[in-house]
This record gives C-alpha cells, sequence and structure tokens, in this order.
C-alpha cells in the first residue's frame, strides 16, 4: 500500500500513485457537513476518490457493502464533477445497533444525512429478514409476491391490481403468476393464460395439486409449490431457515 498510495503531506508525487488524505481528513469532511463528531474511523474522501479515478468509468455502478459514513458517495459524487461522469453508487451498511443501543441507526443518523448534505439523489431502503413461510402463511401477499419476483426477476415491480385473485407479470424469462386462492375461475383464469414468445408460464400456489391436475396438458405451463418453492430457494440449509 505504501507505494501505491503517497500521502498528502509527502510533497513527492509519483506517476500511477493515489494521494491520499488521513482518516483526519475524512472526520473533518464529515464533521464540516454534520457539524458534530459523528463516526469513527471515516475514511478520506480523496483515497476513495483515487480508488475510483483508477477502478472506474464514467458510467460505472459503485458497490460499497461496508459504506459506513458514506465516504464512498461523496468520493463518487466529487470524481463525478471534476470529470463529468455519470457513476452511481449502492452503499449497504448496517445500523450499529447493539443491545446497549437498540436505537442506534448510522445509515438514518449519519450516511443518509451526509448524503442529503452534500445534495445527493438517492433512494433510502431497509432491508427486513424474512421469516420461514409456513403453510398457515405468516406473511401477506404482497410480501410473497415481492419474494416471488425477487427469485425469478431479482427485482420488484409495482404491484397488481389488488383485488385480483391471480397476479402475473411478464419477465425476460416467464409469464410469472402467483394465484392468491384457487377456485374454478381462477383455474381457468390459468387455462387461458398465453405464453408470450415460448416463454414458461410460472405459476406460484399454495394449493400446486388441483392446477397440476387440470392443467397437466398445457403446454409451458410450471406450477412451484409454496412455501416450499420460496424456502427452498431462498434458505439454503445452513442458515437453518433464519435468513
Ligand atoms: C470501517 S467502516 C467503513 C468506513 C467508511 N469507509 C467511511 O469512510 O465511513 C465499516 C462499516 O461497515 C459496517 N458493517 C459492519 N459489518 C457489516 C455487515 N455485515 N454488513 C454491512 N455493513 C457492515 C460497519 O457498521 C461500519 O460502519
Amino acid at each position: 500500500m505504501s507505494s501505491w498510495i503517497n500521502s498528502t503531506i509527502d510533497k513527492e508525487e509519483a506517476e500511477n500513485h493515489i494521494q491520499s488524505g488521513t482518516n483526519q481528513e475524512g472526520t473533518k469532511a464529515l464533521q464540516n457537513l454534520l457539524g458534530e463528531k459523528a463516526f469513527n474511523y471515516t475514511k478520506p474522501p480523496s483515497l476513495l476518490k483515487g480508488l475510483l479515478s483508477q477502478s472506474t468509468g464514467p458510467d460505472d455502478l459503485v458497490l460499497d457493502f461496508f459504506a459506513g459514513s458514506g465516504t464512498t458517495a461523496q468520493a463518487v459524487a466529487e470524481l463525478n464533477k471534476e470529470d463529468g461522469g455519470k457513476r452511481t453508487c449502492i452503499l449497504v451498511s448496517t445500523t450499529e445497533a447493539t443491545a446497549d443501543e437498540p436505537d442506534k441507526n448510522i445509515c438514518r443518523d449519519v450516511t443518509a444525512r451526509r448524503l442529503s448534505g452534500i445534495g445527493i439523489e438517492f433512494a433510502y431502503l431497509r432491508v427486513a429478514t424474512r421469516p420461514t413461510l409456513e403453510q398457515g402463511r405468516h406473511l401477506d401477499d404482497s410480501a410473497i409476491w415481492a419474494s416471488i419476483q425477487l427469485l425469478v426477476a431479482q427485482n420488484i415491480a409495482a404491484n397488481p391490481e389488488e383485488g385480483a385473485a391471480l397476479w402475473t407479470r411478464e419477465t425476460d424469462e416467464a409469464l410469472l403468476c402467483f394465484a392468491r386462492r384457487l377456485d374454478a375461475s381462477v383455474l381457468s383464469s390459468i387455462e387461458k393464460l398465453d405464453a408470450p414468445q415460448g416463454k414458461t408460464i410460472l405459476v406460484f400456489s399454495f394449493q400446486p395439486g388441483p392446477i397440476r391436475q387440470r392443467l397437466m396438458g398445457k403446454s409451458g405451463l410450471r406450477v412451484e409449490a409454496l412455501p416450499d418453492a420460496l424456502n427452498r430457494a431462498l434458505l439454503p440449509a445452513s442458515t437453518g431457515g433464519a435468513l
């Protein structure tokens, strides 16, 4: 590292070397924004900026999954300003809550405040722990639909019509369906579904039996049993069901 990163105190500049300030610079940068010392071991934005300018192009997406106070986002914004880039970033961090400080949330109180302070546009999302789905269903249909979409499409679209018994969404690979309940009219709706351009019709249901029985011959149809399909996919055996 020492041959790669030069301290800014060290006036001697070498080619391909990053000039970096110290954590003190990082602490000051954050203190200037928030008016208080809110975080320990803040990295200097100049270090992150140096690393980013060596390793990213102007349209890259930067991921920092130990984001802490959000120095990475500040560095991304500063570098974009300097070189006209359009880099975006995703920051992930724990709240740092403990038994002694259950309400601590550095993401909300430090990182998000910092990003607002420097005028970065961002969405603030909280990740929830999803319990294992039991046969008796502990989740509402929206949460189940979100899990199904994440499993198949790795993203979530706007909720379909609240009153509909069959929720559907076309993804790149499949026509994704969630039969929220099952009766003759839902079965007949599934029967009438057309697979767009040879895509699979992927139906998730808590009652897969009757669908399979009635629509066995329907081409391109695959029926996945809930809750097993989600639990199998989302919960590796090693987690013991506690994702
Ligand atoms: C050394 S700090 C990062 C400092 C950051 N570069 C800055 O300048 O603010 C590491 C951060 O990772 C977070 N962290 C620790 N374990 C984590 C985990 N499992 N998932 C996400 N973040 C985690 C900590 O809460 C801490 O804020």
